[in-house]
C-alpha cells in the first residue's frame, strides 16, 4: 500500500503537459470524485495499524503534490494561450454539423427562383380569411355548388371567417391593392377539411401565380407553363386538359409527360406516362371587376399547384405525412439537393 502511494508521488512529480485539456484530464484522474486520491483515502481502513501513520502522511503529501502540480501546469498552459506560444491559430476549427432545409422549403424556393427570373414578385397574406377573399371575390357567390370543391374549416359563421383553402385569396388582396401590370406569386399554407392519408393532408402548401396586363392570352400561359416545367423537371412535353375552376375561364389541368422508363414511372403515372401537376386558366373577367380591375382593358392568367405534390414527384416520396413528421432521418436526406 505504502509503495503504491510512493509510486504515485513519483509519477505526479514527473508529470508534464502543455495543453489545458491534458492538465484537466490529469486533475480528474487524481482529484476527481472517482479519482486515485479518493480511492487511496478509502483504502486507509485496510492499512495495517502500524503503517497507518506513515500511509496517512504520504497520502497527504500526494494530495498536496497533485494540487501543486495542477496549479503550476494550469498557469503555464493559460499563459501559453495568452501569449500564443501554445495555442495553434492554424488548428482547424471543430467541425459543426450544418442542418438542411426542409424539402418543402427547398421546392418552394426553387419554384420562386424560376418565376422571379421572369419578373414575378412574392406576395403573402393571412391564413385566417374572410368569405370575400377566399370565395366571393373569386366568383364563388354564396350557395355556389363549387364551394364544395374545397372542404372548408370555418372558424366563425355569419360573417364567415375561415382558414383559407387556397392562396388565391392572397391574389385577390394583391389585385385590390395594385394596378396592372401584375406579376405575383403567392406561396403559403392552406387548409382543407380532409381525412389525412398517404396522399392527402388537411394542411398543405400551395404556390399560385397571377399575371395581369393588357392583351394577355392563353398562348402566354402555355409558354409560361413550358418554361416552368422545363426549368423544374427538365421535361418539356406538357398537355392541357380542359377543367373547371370558378375563377378562371377557360380552365385547364396541366400534365407533364414523365416517361415510362422505370417501374416507378409506371407506378406513379398509373401506366400512362403522364402526371398532373397543376391547375390553371384565364382569370374570369368577373374576378377582375370584383377586385377593381377594368376587365375590358386587362386580361390575365392564373395557376396554382401543391408544393407537397411537386416535392413528392421530384423526390419520389410516397407518403405526404413524411413532410409533417419531422423525422430527422428523413429530413437529413435533402442536404444539398436542389
Ligand atoms: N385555387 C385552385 C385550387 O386551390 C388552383 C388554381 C389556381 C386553379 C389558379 C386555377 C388557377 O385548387
Amino acid at each position: 500500500m505504502i509503495d503504491e502511494v510512493k509510486k504515485h508521488l513519483v509519477t505526479v512529480e514527473a508529470f508534464q503537459a502543455d495543453t489545458h485539456e491534458a492538465v484537466e484530464a490529469f486533475r480528474i484522474s487524481y482529484a476527481g470524485k472517482k479519482g486515485i486520491l479518493n480511492a487511496l483515502f478509502a483504502a486507509f481502513r485496510e492499512v495495517a495499524p502500524a503503517e497507518k501513520k506513515e500511509y496517512g502522511q504520504l497520502l497527504n503529501s500526494l494530495k498536496q503534490a497533485v494540487a501543486d502540480k495542477v496549479k503550476t501546469l494550469q498557469s503555464q498552459t493559460s499563459q501559453g494561450t495568452q501569449t500564443g506560444t501554445i495555442a495553434d491559430p492554424f488548428r482547424p476549427a471543430f467541425p459543426l454539423e450544418i442542418g438542411s432545409r426542409h424539402p418543402l422549403s427547398l421546392v418552394r424556393n426553387r419554384i420562386i427562383d424560376i418565376f422571379s427570373q421572369v419578373g414575378f414578385s412574392i406576395s403573402e397574406g393571412p391564413e385566417i380569411e374572410d368569405d370575400w377573399h377566399n370565395f366571393t371575390a373569386l366568383n364563388l357567390p354564396e350557395y355556389h355548388p363549387a364551394r364544395d370543391m374545397q372542404d372548408t374549416f370555418f372558424i366563425q359563421t355569419d360573417p364567415d371567417i375561415l382558414l383559407r383553402t387556397h392562396t388565391s385569396s392572397v391574389q385577390v388582396r394583391y389585385m385590390e391593392n395594385n394596378t396592372p401590370p401584375i406579376r405575383t406569386l403567392s406561396p403559403g399554407r392552406v387548409f382543407r377539411n380532409e381525412a389525412i392519408s398517404a396522399r392527402a393532408h388537411c394542411i398543405f402548401h400551395q404556390i399560385e401565380g397571377l399575371y395581369i396586363d393588357e392583351k394577355v392570352s392563353f398562348a402566354d400561359l402555355k409558354q409560361m407553363l413550358l418554361y416552368f416545367t422545363k426549368s423544374l423537371f427538365g421535361k418539356s412535353k406538357i398537355r392541357l386538359r380542359p377543367s373547371y375552376f370558378p375563377f378562371t375561364e377557360p380552365s385547364a389541368e396541366v400534365d407533364i409527360y414523365w416517361g415510362l422508363e422505370t417501374e416507378t414511372d409506371y407506378r406513379i403515372t398509373k401506366g400512362t406516362g403522364w402526371l398532373e401537376i397543376m391547375g390553371c386558366g384565364m382569370v374570369d373577367p368577373n374576378v377582375l371587376s370584383n377586385c377593381g380591375i377594368d376587365s375590358e382593358k386587362y386580361s390575365g392568367y392564373a395557376f396554382g399547384m401543391g408544393i407537397e405534390r411537386i416535392a413528392m414527384l421530384l423526390y419520389q416520396i410516397g407518403d405526404i405525412r413524411m413532410f409533417f413528421e419531422n423525422d430527422v432521418r428523413f429530413l437529413k436526406q435533402f442536404k444539398g439537393s436542389l
